[in-house]
């Protein structure tokens, strides 16, 4: 499967897919890392594993639907059949998005529904929360709205702060990322009917990582 990566940053969750294909774990062909920040991380990892690159800045555009198109006509362009935002930090415009709905995936630092948008770590330590997460969804018109695919949860432990508990996320992130990538490039995951389906069956809830991988939830 061709895959397109969207970031915009350091690119530690590019990295651990990259990671997974070199490993074999990963059956995809990354045909592009596109940002909107020439400076980003993930452009630099991208080049050195000689994958296509593109930097487009927002600001060279009238508005936000202006650049989205470009970005998601290049982004046909390059042959990709899925795309990954892999720490892409725009809202995407709704209309421009619709015709990759089902075929675009998003990782979100929070156990969604709970805390879509920014500061997801900061959210959860002041809500006093005992458990955070990362979640990989299907990517719609709604910003961090749509169905779960799965969740990576870990318990808040005492002495966390923003930052130790960013820290520790990622390392869930990097599994958790590659393991639904993994799952839509065997085509066991799939939409269907508006919804995420696995071996053919509707998907209820979100999948949980634990040590063996994905599973479903108890
Ligand atoms: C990750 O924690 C990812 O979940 C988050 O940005 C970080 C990117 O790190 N994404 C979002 O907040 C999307 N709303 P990385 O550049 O090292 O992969």
């Amino acid at each position: 499967m061709r895959v397109a990566v969207l970031a915009s940053g350091r690119g530690s969750n590019l990295a651990a897919l990259l990671e997974a294909r070199s490993r074999g774990e990963l059956p995809v062909e990354f045909v592009l890392v596109a940002s909107d920040k020439a400076t980003a991380g993930a452009l630099r990892l991208a080049e050195a594993a000689g994958i296509p690159t593109l930097a487009l800045a927002p600001r060279s555009y009238p508005d936000r639907r202006a650049f989205d198109r470009d970005l998601f006509t290049r982004t046909a362009d390059s042959g990709a059949e899925l795309l990954v935002l892999a720490g892409f930090m725009r809202i995407l415009d709704g209309e421009t998005l619709a015709p990759w709905v089902g075929r675009m995936i998003n990782i979100h630092p929070s156990l969604l529904p709970k805390y879509r948008g920014l500061h997801t770590h900061r959210r959860a330590l002041e809500a006093g929360d005992r458990e955070h997460g990362a979640s990989v969804h299907f990517v719609t018109a709604e910003l961090d709205g749509g169905p779960v695919i799965a969740q990576a949860r870990m318990a808040i432990q005492p002495g966390d702060d923003e930052d130790r508990l960013a820290q520790r996320l990622l390392s869930h992130e990097h599994r958790l990322l590659p393991a639904v990538l993994a799952l839509l490039a065997t085509r066991r995951l799939q939409w269907q009917n508006q919804a995420p389906q696995l071996d053919g069956q509707a998907l209820t809830a979100p999948l949980v990582l634990g040590e063996q991988g994905l599973q479903h939830a108890e």
